[in-house]
């Protein structure tokens, strides 16, 4: 009898402990959600709409799930990291192999990647289920959702489908030198010289025209008897970088973020074995990283990424110093062919050639980039950088000046025929054929960040805009996708510092 009581007091004790802990674990994550979005953005639903026309409200409630589940889940990005690792660790044995001898990339006789028939035509796509499929929630959905998820991709079921275009014949065609050195110029007291170079405003000028010449796009080596100019890797890591025909690289420096290595099992054995992943890395972050459990074996790999570490940092900025990677992967890269570039924020879910078939081969594009997931005009990008204080504000006027005088004009999202369907990108995923338009672009891209500010989503309009007006009947062929398409590709995490850039000018 006081048994059965006892039995009886004790599971309702249990059913009030569990009834309070659903409370807390609610209340908890509500609060992380709220501090995540704030209450306002149901507000915006609408313009959401209007930006991504074609986009069905089904799919925009769906997404709006979806991307809540991300939120919460980068919110305990930590036990992820954890969990992720004691994973990877197991699964990952495997090295990257540096050359691809089997790639019938861009020899114009051998175009395919593998052997396929030729009805693989982009009516025939395949949604790729392990990238979309979402857990189907065990709770009820939460009362506020985010409008910012990822979209559905129909990405080609396998790397065996592939079929490179025969496209880059129609791609703008001239050659590119680059300054490799500066002299110190002669009279001249105080010369420091910089890995940007010292280009002059004619310099500038001229080299936004698409034709044979030798332009800036960083790398400048110093004259003899003065220290380096920086970004110096080790001979090595030259000699393997040079292999690389097709490349996925990112980069932290200042120990910004957390390692995370790309979805090993989204990832095809093909591309394990001919793609380059390259990390980026500045020694107190390889020391951060290794302290975590990320430590490169005798090949400099972790998981998939091979690190490769960049000494003596050209720039105190470290946003700025992370340009380089970002921008230029041609220069450091130079025998590849395509290259994509994931922010370290983010991790790798998608397969690299599968990547390289939507974004570029299928849109017949040169350069892919998303919009922003909010903003279009860059007049909206300045004053949210001064809200949230990205920089010095005398700087971000300076080049918005500029940029004003030199012909910049708001975004106008009533003009179907606007060149871009918005002016302000979201540079973490960008996807590149190095084409001679493909790198000239981002030369000057990077060069008007080495010049003004780091916030590189205030000169990307600028910088494709007067490059298309400069060269009128020599296309560039720039992919501008939606942001919720960049989504489906990396899982998204917060930085581990959210921001460790003081705003100064260098
Ligand atoms: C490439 O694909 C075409 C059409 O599918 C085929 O006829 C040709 O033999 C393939 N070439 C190679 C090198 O596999
Ligand atoms: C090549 O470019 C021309 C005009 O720029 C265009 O009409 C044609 O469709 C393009 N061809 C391919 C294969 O993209
Ligand atoms: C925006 O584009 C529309 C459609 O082309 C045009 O009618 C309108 O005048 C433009 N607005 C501005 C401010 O340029
Ligand atoms: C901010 O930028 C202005 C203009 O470029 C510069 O003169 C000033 O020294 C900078 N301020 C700081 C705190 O770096």
């Amino acid at each position: 009898m006081g048994g059965t009581s006892r039995a009886r007091r004790d599971a309702r004790r249990l059913r009030s402990l569990w009834r309070r802990c659903s409370l807390l674990m609610f209340s908890f994550l509500s609060l992380i959600y709220l501090s995540f979005f704030g209450v306002g953005f149901p507000l915006f639903g609408s313009h959401y709409f209007l930006v991504n026309q074609g986009t069905s409200t089904i799919e925009i409630v769906k997404n709006s799930w979806n991307h809540a589940h991300d939120n919460l889940a980068s919110n305990i990005y930590n036990l992820d990291e954890l969990g992720d690792s004691v994973n990877v660790v197991e699964k990952e044995g495997f090295q990257n192999s540096p050359a691809l001898p089997t790639m019938g990339l861009h020899s114009d006789n051998e175009r395919n990647i593998s052997h396929r028939t030729e009805g693989d035509t982009p009516s025939t796509i395949n949604v790729r289920s392990n990238i979309l499929e979402v857990e189907s929630p065990k709770h009820p959905k939460p009362k506020f959702r985010n409008r910012h998820g990822p979209c559905e991709i129909g990405f080609k079921e396998s790397v065996d489908d592939l079929l490179e275009p025969e496209l880059n014949m129609n791609f703008t065609h001239f050659s590119l030198e680059y300054i490799v050195k500066e002299e110190r110029p002669s009279g001249t007291v105080a010369f420091a010289p910089q890995f940007g170079g010292h280009q002059s405003l004619e310099e500038r000028e001229n080299s936004f025209y698409a034709r044979n010449q030798k332009i800036h796009c960083g790398f400048v080596k110093e004259p003899e008897g003065y220290p380096s100019t920086g970004f110096d890797l080790s001979k090595r890591d030259k000699e393997f970088m040079s292999t690389c025909r097709v490349v996925v690289s990112s980069c932290i420096f200042g120990s910004s973020d957390f390692l995370r290595r790309p979805t090993s099992k989204l990832i095809s054995t093909y591309s394990k074995n001919s793609v380059c992943f390259v990390m980026f890395l500045d020694e107190p972050t390889l020391t951060k990283v290794s302290s975590e459990g990320h430590v490169p074996d005798d090949n400099g790999n972790i998981g998939l990424w091979r690190v490769v570490v960049v000494k003596n940092l050209p720039y105190t900025d470290m946003r700025r110093t992370g340009k380089v990677p970002k921008f230029l992967s041609h220069r450091l890269f130079p025998s590849a062919w395509y290259s994509i570039w994931i922010d370290s924020k983010m991790r790798l879910q998608a397969d690299p050639m599968l990547i390289l078939e939507y974004f570029l081969w299928r849109k017949r594009s040169e350069y892919a980039i998303s919009n922003h997931y909010d903003r279009h005009c860059v007049w909206e990008e300045v004053l949210q950088n001064k809200r949230l204080n990205k920089y010095n504000h005398s700087a971000i006027d300076e080049q918005f000046q500029f940029y004003q005088s030199d012909g910049l004009i708001k975004f106008n999202e009533s003009d179907k025929k606007a060149p871009l369907p918005s002016y302000v990108p979201e540079g973490s995923f960008i996807v590149r054929a190095h084409t001679p338009m493909s790198n000239l672009f981002s030369c000057l891209w990077f060069n008007e960040v080495n010049r003004f500010t780091s916030r590189d989503q205030l000169s990307f309009a600028y910088t494709f805009l007067k490059l298309r007006r400069m060269n009128p009947g020599k296309p560039f062929f720039l992919n501008m996708f939606k942001d919720c398409e960049r989504r489906a590709v990396g899982k998204l995490f917060r930085h581990r510092v959210e921001d460790l850039h003081p705003p100064v000018r260098e």
